[in-house]
């Protein structure tokens, strides 16, 4: 059996479709979800679909090993699904090739500080981009550089708003993330 822990921040859609999708598996289960945020939608889901969760602060994850303990003791690979507090080095040295973050763009374009949520969107816009896309990668200790595993493009449209692009963004990362982290620990073990 393969533990997969969550991290998420906010709404937890991503998380909600990947515990879904691994819920009648042998081999693999997401055992826990853990978010920055305690009142964070991703918690109310985790509890609806009864997997258990947590929320942590900024000492808990970057000035102590409690969150480095947790997902030593629960996790063979992390999940960030909309997780937006930068890794301490600590947890990405404790798991490498094990920690995956989804990105709502083509990186690495549109990557980096701030470059989150909507952000993305109406930047992709504002810039009259012809595409976008999602990008699944490695964490490295470095926002949004670690190798990139997966990638999906669509065309954007001179009609389409951020919202249109962030609904697009979505049925994307909805289709393919629990696939690629399936097929990541298929073959990485
Ligand atoms: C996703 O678009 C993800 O790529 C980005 O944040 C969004 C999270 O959405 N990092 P949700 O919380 O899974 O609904």
């Amino acid at each position: 059996m393969k533990r997969i822990v969550i991290l998420a921040s906010g709404s937890g859609s991503n998380a909600e479709n990947i515990i879904n999708y691994f819920k009648n598996s042998a081999v693999f289960k997401v055992v826990l979800v853990l978010s920055n945020k305690k009142d964070a939608k991703v918690l109310d889901r985790a509890n609806r679909l009864g997997v258990s969760n947590g929320s942590f602060n900024r000492v808990d994850f970057s000035s102590s090993d409690t969150v480095l303990n947790i997902l030593k003791e629960n996790a063979d690979y992390v999940i960030l699904a909309g997780f937006l507090w930068k890794l301490p080095e600590a947890i990405v040295n404790a798991f490498p090739n094990k920690i995956i973050n989804i990105h709502p763009a083509l990186l690495p374009k549109y990557g980096g500080k701030g470059m989150y949520g909507m952000h993305v969107h109406e930047a992709v816009v504002a810039n009259n981009e012809k595409e976008s896309g999602i990008t699944i990668h490695y964490v490295n200790e470095n926002y949004d550089e670690g190798a990139i595993i997966f990638q999906e493009s669509f065309e954007v449209l001179p009609t389409d708003t951020a919202e249109d692009v962030a609904n697009k963004i979505h049925t994307l990362e909805y289709k393919n993330f629990p696939k690629v982290i399936e097929k990541v620990m298929l073959e990485n073990g």
